[in-house]
């Protein structure tokens, strides 16, 4: 997101694209928001992790500070979580549990086979893989990766062509309790070729 200079003038205006809320206070955009789904109020907030990434506020921290700050704005919250480490990501969903609906992983576009809802009540799924081709690098032209591993040199990727997949979860959430009834994951494989 931050490549692109444009981005932090559009995060401003579209309330709904998200920054990861545990970022210094001065960078643009905000971690959270709330959308409305015929009446009900769901807030869904971002945050980053720390493991293997950019070493930024502590993620646990910042979702207490969220969490308190959205307060009764919401009927529920979902937290997607953008981290690199499946460890990380399961202890922020044991953190969170039973505080929100549901605690979902993205950043690896490898999803996990850890959908589950924990005791409390939190919908958890470390990490719900991506939208993209499948024969590929995480998203990305094999032949456009691979020689960066060979040569540990800088190379510029391509998004790969061929089948593509859409990857998720659905998660049903109580309406008066805000915790979660179910997560399934998703994959659906589609042989439409991106160009
Ligand atoms: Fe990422």
């Amino acid at each position: 997101m931050w490549a692109k200079k444009e981005m932090a003038d559009y995060l401003l205006r579209q309330h709904r694209v998200l920054r990861p809320y545990n970022y210094p206070p001065d960078v643009p955009g905000r971690g959270w928001c709330i959308v409305n789904a015929n009446g009900y109020r769901l807030a869904v907030l971002n945050l980053q992790g720390r493991t293997f990434m950019h070493p930024i506020d502590c993620p646990f921290r910042a979702a207490d500070r969220a969490l308190e700050e959205i307060g009764d704005q919401a009927d529920a919250v979902v937290v997607e979580f953008h981290a690199e480490a499946t460890s990380e990501k399961q202890a922020l969903a044991m953190y969170l549990d039973g505080r929100v609906a549901a605690v979902v992983g993205t950043h690896t576009h490898v999803p996990t086979a850890d959908e589950r809802v924990l005791p409390g009540g939190t919908a958890r799924l470390t990490d719900l893989g991506m939208c993209g081709p499948v024969v590929s690098v995480i998203g990305m032209d094999a032949d456009t990766v691979i020689p960066k591993f060979m040569t540990a040199l800088p190379s510029r990727f391509s998004v790969a062509s061929g089948p593509v997949a859409v990857m998720g979860a659905i998660i049903e959430i109580h309406h008066a309790t805000g915790k979660c009834h179910s997560i399934s994951r998703i994959m659906e494989e589609y042989d439409d070729t991106i160009r």
